[in-house]
């Protein structure tokens, strides 16, 4: 008998770009009507690099909120960007003004991660801070090596520098961000408690095919990019498992559709405005939605220590055609799906 209605406790997005000013104010309620709290990126220009910028940022998140209903009491959660220069004693500020993680960027690995981290010897103090003060490590978990196929980068960092990472401090809590491997899956199911990954939509509904299929489709361009059907497939498992280890993080990340549809296109998928009703058909497809309140819901919170929301939110089976564009700013953003039906729909 399939379910015509789902009802889950209030989820959080685990891995969100919300970008700033007018992008902001234009993203956020899609993200606060699905999400209880979400954790926030701090890749802006110039990076989201310590206290004093987090809480300043922290305060514009707020201020976009819906003024009432739907939203209005959406959390942000902060994070700090993880730079060469990060001291000791900015993680212990960091933890005392109730920053969730840091967020490591190999330098190079993608938008806005110039600042990143040139060489994790330059760091070793701050994550030694972090694991004494239970500060977590978001990890983008792609070498920037070359000569490394794209498609490896993945794999090749779990082995080079993840492998070490964890040897090296092993009370680290430590997020492998939008995992898109079996090596991933793997590592994370392995690793111990203290370690996590999130996983994204569409790394669960596509593989890289879809970035090829009738001609070029930039809006399916992300990173770490979508990989081949059997990565698509460990993952689905994976999050489908029950498994506390694996959450959801949608890594929502707007771009305006001219800086996709461009040579040297943006990397990122916007999800926020319809994540829930993706990660619904990935876990039916699955046969497992009874498994995405754990996955949405409870498994993140856990992780992180975090009290497990109060309310709920429904899903109902309920066609409907997503937008072919979306205000941003100036712009225009493209949802992730653009003009296709979705066959489930967050209730008002
Ligand atoms: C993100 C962005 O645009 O900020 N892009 C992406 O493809 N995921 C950066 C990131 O999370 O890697
Ligand atoms: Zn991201």
């Amino acid at each position: 008998m399939p379910f015509d209605s789902l009802t889950l406790t209030r989820p959080d997005d685990f891995h969100l770009h919300l970008r700033d000013g007018a992008a902001l104010a234009a993203v956020l309620p899609h993200s606060a009507r699905q999400f209880a709290r979400a954790i926030v990126m701090p890749n802006l220009r110039p990076p989201v690099a310590t206290v004093g910028q987090a809480a300043a940022y922290r305060q514009r998140v707020l201020d976009a909120r819906p003024r009432e209903g739907a939203g209005s009491d959406f959390e942000p959660l902060m994070t700090l960007y993880l730079t060469d220069r990060t001291s000791a004693d900015e993680v212990r500020r960091a933890k005392a003004q109730g920053i969730v993680g840091f967020k490591l960027y190999p330098a190079g690995a993608t938008t806005h991660s110039d600042a990143g981290v040139t060489d994790l010897k330059h760091v070793q103090a701050a994550l030694d801070a972090m694991q004494r003060e239970g500060v977590a490590l978001l990890v983008h978990g792609e070498v920037v090596d070359p000569e490394v196929d794209v498609f490896d980068r993945e794999a090749v960092f779990i082995e080079r520098h993840l492998l070490a990472l964890r040897r090296d401090f092993p009370a680290l809590k430590m997020v492998l961000e939008h995992i898109t491997t079996r090596e991933g899956v793997q590592y994370v199911a392995e690793a111990g408690p203290l370690t996590a990954a999130t996983i994204t939509p569409q790394h669960l509904l596509y593989n890289r095919n879809a970035i090829f299929s009738g001609g070029l489709q930039p809006h399916w361009y992300c990173l770490p990019v979508l990989k081949s059907e059997e990565h698509r497939r460990a993952l689905v498992a994976a999050a489908t498992s029950g498994k506390p280890c694996y959450f959801l993080g949608t890594d929502s990340a707007p771009h305006a559709a001219a800086l996709k549809e461009h040579a040297g296109g943006h990397a990122g998928c916007y999800t926020a405005f319809s994540a829930l009703e993706l990660y619904a058909e990935v876990f039916e497809a699955a046969g497992a939605l009874e498994r995405l309140e754990a996955f949405a819901s409870f498994h993140g919170a856990d992780f992180h220590g975090l009290p497990r929301n109060r309310g709920t939110l429904t899903l109902r089976r309920e066609p409907w055609t997503l937008p072919e564009r979306l205000p941003f700013g100036d712009a225009e953003l493209k949802p992730l799906r653009a003009g296709e039906t979705l066959a489930w729909r967050l209730a008002d």
